[in-house]
């Protein structure tokens, strides 16, 4: 994790799971992120105490309420962030908030396939990264002394699967998945050209899958996952502190 030198970092879907894993670990790094923006539905509710517990102890940490499917709610998530950077870009988003359904072939719904979309391939990962944040992610791109793509530098991190990959369509005899399947399949297209669009910008474009965890989503797959979140998320820091060129626009595990 040592490489990892971020200024600034959000985080979305970071009141549970594996986007709140991420922040408790961004801040207990040893040289913690000056600002980690916590982004979830609704930071004062219930489903939020833990950020709230956590705030008051980590002045770096800001909870910011977001909506990935909303696009007024992504324009307000940026004005606060740019409000506290003041000046200054955003180094690393991570798309991290999603749902998933298990639905088969046979009981999947258009209604279903389009929250699943809305949330994971298009409105969020898009809007946040097209056209809110990405004068934030430029600017911290701008801002950096180094010529080589880096999650320091400035990038887009999508949370993806590995139940997207075509070539691999793991876990098919035990949950279909089918709209979530698909949409991160989308999503790592979109990766792809994010990665074509902004490479010139100096922003580094990654989709990532954090392995099988032990949270809501990872057990819905009807089966004791591998790794616990602590795991699936060390190994993503690490992963994250060795991206460099050759890693834009590719999907790792
Ligand atoms: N767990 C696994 O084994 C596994 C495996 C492969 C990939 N992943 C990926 O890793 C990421 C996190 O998974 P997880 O296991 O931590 O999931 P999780 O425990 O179900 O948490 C999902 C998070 O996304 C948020 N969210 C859902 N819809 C949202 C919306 N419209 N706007 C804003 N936030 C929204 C949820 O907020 P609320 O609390 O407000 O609902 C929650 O914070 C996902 O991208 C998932 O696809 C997970």
């Amino acid at each position: 994790m040592a490489g990892l030198c971020v200024r600034s970092t959000l985080v979305t879907g970071a009141n549970r799971g594996i986007g709140l894993g991420i922040v408790k670990q961004l801040l207990q790094m040893p040289n913690p992120p000056e600002w980690v923006f916590a982004a979830c539905q609704d930071p004062k509710g219930e489903q939020a105490q833990e950020l709230q517990h956590l705030a008051p102890k980590h002045p770096n940490l800001v909870n910011i309420p977001l909506e990935v499917t909303d696009a007024a709610s992504i324009q307000a998530a940026a004005a606060r962030v740019r409000e506290h950077l003041k000046g200054s870009g955003l180094n690393l988003l991570i798309n991290n908030a999603g749902i998933a359904k298990v639905i088969s072939l046979d009981t999947e719904t258009v209604e279903n396939i389009s929250q699943v979309y809305a949330t994971w391939a298009s409105a969020g990962p898009s809007f946040l990264s097209l056209q809110a944040f990405l004068p934030l992610l430029k600017k911290a791109a701008q801002g950096s002394s180094s010529s080589e793509l880096s999650c320091s530098k400035a990038a887009i991190i999508n949370m993806s699967s590995i139940v997207g990959s075509i070539e691999k369509i793991c876990f098919w005899d035990n949950v279909q998945y089918i709209s979530y399947r698909c949409s991160k399949a989308a999503l790592n297209m979109l990766t792809k050209f994010q990665s074509l669009g902004y490479r010139q910008h100096g922003i580094l474009c990654t989709a990532l899958h954090p392995g099988l965890v032990q949270m809501d989503m990872g057990n819905s797959a009807g089966h004791k996952p591998p790794l616990t979140v602590d795991m699936s998320i060390q190994g993503m820091l690490n992963v994250l502190c060795s991206l460099s060129e050759k890693d834009t626009g590719t999907f790792l595990d």
